[in-house]
């Protein structure tokens, strides 16, 4: 059944989204009265009301970051990692004047996030996303994130639907509480919005239970396959999403055009900073707010910035473009989303580290980089991988696909490529299985399946090289929604393994050498 029609001046309702678990969550009371402590007008109020530890018992009173300096070079990343750039000192105060003092930064606070934090991070996303009346909450990175949106709205018996190759250690989460994944089929540029919408109209709720109503998508440098959603599908997408009433989770606006809006192949998660092949204009704007605003349109729109209802969740990280250990994101969604997971979050991991929060509020602040410095950073950071993804790209030419046995994809974002093995041209390949499986539209019919890990651990055990097998990303398929003319079941096309070109040249370059090799003995018998 189709929803009614949606107002979206104001946003819809989506709160029947809300899976009963977040429904019946109540506010911690403790976590209220801190919230009312934090409204009230008295100004000398004194609190007793917390088992909060006094300030002057923290055993630090300064923190001193050293940072690259992002304003004396074009590209700042080169710089710190060749040791020939500037260095930046940057510090936290308890009782000097800084963005958000260790005295401020410590005692026990709201889920949301501390609002120093939370207002750098809304300013930011104002100026890169520009979502429509959206609301900031703090994670411990995409991970927290992710699994936390989707306690928000996985009831036992749901499906989410996803890309048919996806990213496990996210979809495996709400396995264990009964929601199942629906892949959706992709290309090369990610999933297909046709293929979406077949699966929504095929839906039969008498057989498979209620309609799917969540979408969790990696829309840029999709992980694994290293895809990227044109700017037409996501429109598509979006409004398959309006018809269809879906909650879209976008791990990873603007009304601006894209200058590569004219082709349907362009790339905008946790890798949607970045971005590649961004024709560079020859001139670097000096003034901040040009520079801002020159970075934002080579950034593809994402979703958030289409999201008239609400009803998209866009979930960011600082773990690519910071580090991993940062345990630092945010999530950017709907007034009641917000406050749902502002109150799961007050009753379960509470909000995250403050050591995190005071370093990305002090160097987006007016002592650190400010938000155009982290622009600055975050281009020359795109240079960066772009140079190792070429890299990649060029010894795999020489190496790899000189064999004949494989192909790679050229990525236009993120920090995988995509490597096809031929499979069909090893001796041992088997077709027409379809007999013995009876001719079910999800059984396999070759033996891909058994050759790709067969591969996986020859290149481990005999080469000292590993990728990622496909078949480890793979939605298992179901019969109920799988297109049965014509369809090639996924275990027959899991013939990929995923690579990073985030490591050293050194490391690149003996990985794809170790793979050729690998390759040549492999299809050798
Ligand atoms: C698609 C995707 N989502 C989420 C994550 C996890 O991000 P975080 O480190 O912020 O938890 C990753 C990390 O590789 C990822 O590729």
């Amino acid at each position: 059944m189709k929803h009614p029609q949606i107002d979206t001046n104001e946003g819809a309702d989506l709160s029947h989204h809300l899976s009963t678990e977040a429904r019946d969550r109540v506010a911690n009371p403790l976590k209220d009265i801190l919230r009312v402590i934090s409204e009230s007008p008295v100004t000398d109020l004194i609190s007793m009301a917390n088992g909060d530890p006094h300030h002057s018992l923290y055993p630090f009173r300064q923190i001193m970051y050293e940072v690259p300096s992002v304003q004396d070079t074009s590209d700042p990343v080169t710089s710190w990692r060749n040791n020939s750039g500037l260095a930046q000192i940057i510090h936290s105060y308890k009782d000097e004047e800084c963005a958000l003092s260790i005295r401020d930064a410590f005692p026990y606070t709201r889920a949301a996030g501390l609002k120093q934090c939370r207002d750098v991070i809304t300013n930011f996303t104002n100026l890169i996303f520009t979502p429509p009346n959206h609301h900031v909450t703090l994670t411990l990175g995409n991970s927290d994130g992710i699994t936390k949106v989707f306690r928000l709205f996985g009831e036992k018996g749901d499906h989410f639907l996803t890309d048919e190759f996806s990213f496990p250690s996210m979809t495996n989460s709400p396995l264990a509480y009964g929601v199942k994944w629906v892949g959706i089929k992709m290309d090369s540029g990610g999933i297909i919005p046709e293929e979406l919408e077949k699966v929504l109209i095929k839906w039969d709720e008498a057989k498979s239970g209620r309609r799917p109503h969540v979408l969790y998508i990696i829309p840029v440098g999709q992980n694994p396959t290293g895809s990227t959603l044109s700017v037409d599908r996501r429109k598509k997408i979006y409004a398959i999403a309006q018809t269809w009433d879906l909650i879209i989770i976008e791990d990873g606006k603007s009304t601006q055009r894209h200058p590569r809006t004219s082709s349907d192949t362009l790339p905008a998660d946790p890798y949607y900073f970045l971005q590649y092949d961004i024709p560079q204009t020859n001139s670097t704007p000096a003034d901040p707010d040009e520079f801002i605003k020159n970075f934002r349109s080579t950034l593809i729109p994402t979703f958030l910035s289409m999201d008239v209802d609400g009803r998209v969740l866009r979930i960011d990280t600082f773990s690519k473009v910071l580090a991993p250990g940062m345990r630092l994101g945010w999530i950017t969604s709907n007034e009641l989303f917000h406050l749902k997971l502002a109150d799961y979050t007050d009753s379960s991991t509470q909000p995250p580290h403050a050591f995190g929060q005071m370093f990305v509020t002090e160097m987006l602040s007016e002592h650190g980089w400010k938000t155009e410095g982290f622009c600055r950073w975050l281009k020359s950071l795109c240079m960066d991988y772009q140079r190792r993804r070429d890299f990649l790209l060029d010894v795999f030419k020489r190496e790899v696909e000189s064999t004949g046995y494989a192909s790679v994809n050229c990525p236009q974002a993120g920090m995988f490529v995509w490597i096809e093995v031929f499979f069909e041209k090893h001796p041992r390949f088997v077709r027409g299985w379809e007999s013995e499986s009876g001719g079910s539209p999800v059984v396999a019919r070759t033996n891909t399946g058994q050759l790709l890990e067969e591969l996986f651990e020859r290149l481990m055990n005999t080469q000292g090289v590993v990728f990622i097998p496909s078949s480890t990303f793979a939605i298992p398929e179901n019969p109920l929604w799988v297109e049965s003319d014509g369809h090639v079941p996924l275990s027959d096309r899991t013939r990929f393994l995923r690579a990073t070109f985030g490591g050293t040249e050194d490391i690149i370059e003996k990985g794809m050498i170790r793979l050729g090799k690998g390759l040549r003995e492999f299809f050798q018998n």
